[in-house]
């Protein structure tokens, strides 16, 4: 039952009908017998403004935002946390007496899901394939982690290149690029111990699209995948066929939820809850 005291949260983005927020907060604020609800708005570009405006006029607790407006939503909420600044877009607004502040789940997602999957990144070789914005989300996070060193490999040489010259300034973790090519491909993974999927290859309805050829998976390595629709990915089940420890992309997705949940709540997210609801829902 909502009252005048019910606190609303939401997700904007155009398209926004597959989204899954809704079901996984809804189940966390109903697990926890909190008074919040969560709504999804489909929201144009021409609107943004008009939308986060309405977040202040209707006092919106917190919003998620998702394609295309993650970057653009920085010119409209009053301040973004570092994290968020480097990756150069926003995902997560929390609303403290209007106003309104801006930070970047993603990265905090897939690293909550390594550290759950048992990987600790100290000291290991991570290979992070694409170098878009959720590359640029996961990449951050994964230099926290304090690997040895990190290659990213992507189909446009010079983004991957300006990706890792930024980050190793920032973080002091060597960050190399690569063109993605089956021979570099075959020359990064024999000494990596994490392959990162940040590309939407594998993405729904490309089931079967890959970066990876089965016969450089191998047992040892750990396998993330950013894709969760399908649930498996054709990368996740190649590396599964071939003894890969595998970490799904609803993992990620799940972990950057709690941490929007945690921001806008105060509360320890129901991880648990939210992983079955979100996964019964991709299995569907
Ligand atoms: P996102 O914000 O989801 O990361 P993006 O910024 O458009 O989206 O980046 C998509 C990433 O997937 C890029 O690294 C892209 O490679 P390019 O930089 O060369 O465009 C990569 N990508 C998309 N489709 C790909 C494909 N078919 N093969 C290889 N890489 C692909």
């Amino acid at each position: 039952m909502t009252s005048y005291k019910t606190k609303i949260c939401c997700v904007i983005g155009d398209p926004i009908e597959h989204t899954l927020s809704p079901i996984i907060h809804n189940k966390a604020f109903q697990t926890l017998d909190l008074d919040f609800v969560y709504v999804a708005f489909r929201v144009g570009e021409n609107m943004l403004e008009g939308a986060v405006d309405g977040m202040r006029a209707f006092n919106i607790r917190g919003m998620n935002v998702t394609i295309p407006h993650k970057v653009k939503v920085m010119d409209y909420i009053d301040f973004v946390d570092e994290v968020a600044n480097d990756i150069g877009a926003v995902n997560t607004i929390v609303n403290d007496s209007g106003i309104l502040v801006g930070y970047n789940s993603d990265g905090e997602g897939a690293l909550r899901s390594l550290v759950e999957s048992g990987i600790s990144l100290q000291g290991m070789k991570v290979l992070i394939l694409g170098a878009g914005g959720a590359a640029r989300a996961v990449i951050y996070s994964a230099a926290k982690g304090k690997p040895h060193n990190i290659v990213i490999l992507n189909r446009t040489k010079e983004k991957a290149g300006e990706l890792a010259d930024r980050v190793s300034a920032k973080t002091g973790i060597p960050v190399t690029a690569k063109k993605l090519e089956n021979q570099s491909l075959k020359d990064e993974i024999r000494d990596t111990d994490l392959i990162i999927n940040c590309t939407s290859v594998g993405m729904a309805p490309d089931l079967n699209g890959t970066l990876v050829p089965k016969n450089l998976l191998r047992k040892g390595l750990a396998v993330m995948d950013i894709v969760y629709v399908p649930f498996e990915t054709r990368l996740l089940k190649d590396a599964r066929e071939a003894g890969a420890i595998v970490i799904h992309g609803v993992d990620m997705f799940v972990n950057q939820a709690a941490f929007a949940f945690e921001i806008w709540t105060g509360c320890k997210a129901p991880v648990d809850v939210m992983k079955d609801v979100a996964v019964e829902a991709l299995k569907g």
